[in-house]
């Protein structure tokens, strides 16, 4: 509330993201995961998708305007099995929601950010994503989401 003033708060600006879209959890066993936050949490899983070009299976659980991608591997091949290899199951990349994908990746590539994706490609849910590359993002996997 004011305090006898009637300007309204200024919030500091996030710049070009606009909400965390999902925060992705790597997963051995994706039912059993989706059973687990059904059981703790009452959660269901509002979309699950095969991402064929990726190698992966997901289902998103919706956390007000946000979710939870919860990720498993199909094929050995993929990046995600090769990042369990190593890591095991756990946190693997959060996205951030853009308006433009395509602009904010080349300004973080004219920057001189490390990317995985050198242009946007097809996500699930018909979003456009691209990944930026975690050896010059505190090694942290960020993935720009348009919807
Ligand atoms: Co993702």
């Amino acid at each position: 509330m004011g305090l006898g003033h009637d300007h309204t708060h200024d919030e500091p600006s996030s710049g070009s993201l606009t909400e965390i879209d999902h925060v992705g959890i790597a997963v051995h066993d994706l039912d059993a995961a989706v059973a687990w936050y059904q059981q703790m949490f009452g959660a269901t899983v509002a979309h699950r998708e095969r991402i064929e070009s990726d190698g992966v299976e997901e289902a998103l659980i919706k956390v007000a305007d946000s979710y939870i991608q919860l990720l498993t591997p199909f094929v050995d091949t993929s990046p995600l099995a090769k990042f369990m290899e190593r890591n095991g199951e756990g946190l693997h990349h959060v996205g951030y929601r853009v308006a433009s994908c395509a602009e904010v990746l080349e300004h973080v590539k004219a920057q001189g950010a490390r990317v995985v994706d050198e242009h946007p490609r097809t996500g699930s849910r018909g979003t456009t994503v691209a990944f930026l590359h975690p050896k010059s993002s505190f090694s942290s996997l960020i993935e720009l989401v348009e919807e």
